[in-house]
């Protein structure tokens, strides 16, 4: 009788224990219990019971796209990166009193070797605390995040410039496991890969993203993960800084023909003026572009209008030496009036009057001709390459498992 009583009385003092346990206590009761107790632990994937071979599915949040660097050819991006595996060795009672245990230190347990492939410079975020977290579940599920910022190297095309496109690339992979031992999948429920904030560059806008999976050969296969981020590069900042200063330029040049003829300095000097603009605007557009800026679609129109623009010089000159008003030369050579300077552009100027060429025609031409083919020169260019761009295939990677 009295054994009875002294061992219900242990038992209540064991029940009263466990109920007056503070939930940092039975926390830390439990990850004394679950978390790895020696190094070698650590290094050792969980596998899945049946297999050697651990799933690691992923989700990944885009911040922000802080900056698309198309000199260097480089994308950077602060991002959250979300891993979800489990571990069966960290498995424990569940109770009411919490959903999960929340640790923040990646050296206690197991964590995938996951690495950015295309990476040119990375950093996790530290202030106030590492921004990370690991939440364990009952059933030995783990949940781990990670606030990065990542620079990515993203190879650029720019033959089209400026209405090219441009794809960047994201890419995961496993360091050191192959696929046999750890698969790497986007998570499945609702969207694997977001992106939060619109993007901030100017010069591109995000047109979409479209992620994969999917095992890459190399010496050994693989698991990898992608997403593909596609960019179209804004026409603002092109039309204000070169087509319209160079559309005005190439405007500007055909001013002389509309004014007094006599005044052929004033001519001159407006179409000089033109060119050399023109020539400025050119170098100080090409001095913020990137290395490649003399694509096919630039070229040929900065080449116009300097064509343009050398075409209304030499439509300036001409049309001042066959001007009518001008006095005869024959007549000026036949009164004795000539000199020794005028000579030679006296005889220029006789051999430019035996030319097929009418004073009248030239000026229609330099007035409506001119403008005419520039005009269509333009609307071509634009409707072609515009729809070039518009029209050119996206090509989505296919999806493996
Ligand atoms: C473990 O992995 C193997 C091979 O990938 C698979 O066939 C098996 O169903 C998995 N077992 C569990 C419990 O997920
Ligand atoms: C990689 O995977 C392919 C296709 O499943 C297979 O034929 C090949 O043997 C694998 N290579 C290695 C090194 O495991």
């Amino acid at each position: 009788m009295r054994s009875i009583t002294l061992l219900s009385a242990a038992l209540l003092c064991v029940l009263q224990s466990e109920c007056s346990k503070t939930i940092p206590e039975l926390k830390k009761e439990i990850l004394d219990q679950i978390l790895p107790k020696n190094e070698n632990e650590i290094m050792i994937a969980p596998g899945n019971l049946t297999s050697d071979c651990t799933v690691v599915e992923s989700t990944l949040y885009v911040l922000n796209i802080d900056d698309i660097n198309e000199n260097k050819g480089e994308i950077s991006l602060r991002l959250y990166f979300r891993q979800y595996w489990k571990d069966y060795r960290l498995k424990y009672v569940q109770n009411s009193l919490f959903e999960y245990i929340l640790i923040n230190n990646e050296e206690a347990i197991w964590t995938p070797d996951t690495f950015f492939v295309n990476e040119k410079k990375g950093r996790s975020f530290e202030a106030l605390r590492p921004n990370l977290l690991i939440r364990i579940f009952p059933d030995g599920s783990v949940i781990y995040s990670k606030k990065l910022s990542v620079t990515l190297e993203c190879p650029m095309d720019f033959d089209k410039y400026p209405f090219d496109r441009q794809v960047c690339n994201l890419r995961l992979e496993s360091y050191g496991n192959t696929i046999d031992n750890l698969k790497l999948k986007w998570k499945t429920e609702s969207n694997p890969v977001g992106v939060y904030s619109e993007n901030p560059v100017p010069v591109f806008q995000l047109q979409k993203f479209v992620s994969s999976y999917g095992m890459v050969e190399l010496q050994k296969n693989y698991s990898f993960l992608a997403v593909d981020f596609y960019f179209s590069r804004g026409l603002s900042y092109s039309i204000y800084n070169i087509y319209l200063p160079s559309i005005v330029m190439v405007f500007i040049s055909w001013l002389p023909f509309w004014i007094n003829k006599k005044l052929i300095t004033s001519r001159l000097l407006i179409s000089m003026g033109a060119l050399l603009s023109f020539i400025m605007i050119l170098c100080r557009f090409s001095e913020r572009q990137p290395q490649s800026q003399y694509s096919s679609s630039m070229l040929s129109f900065t080449a116009t209008c300097a064509s343009f623009l050398i075409l209304s010089l030499v439509l300036s000159v001409l049309l001042h030496i066959f001007d009518k008003d001008v006095e005869d030369p024959i007549k000026i050579v036949e009164s004795g009036k000539l000199n020794e300077n005028g000579g030679k552009k006296m005889k220029l100027n006789i051999l430019m009057k035996k030319l097929p060429c009418k004073e009248s025609w030239l000026e229609f031409g330099a007035r409506f001709i001119v403008p005419f083919v520039f005009g269509l020169f333009c609307v071509i260019y634009f409707v072609s390459w515009g729809a070039l761009s518009a029209d050119e295939p996206i090509t989505v990677p296919m999806t493996k498992s």
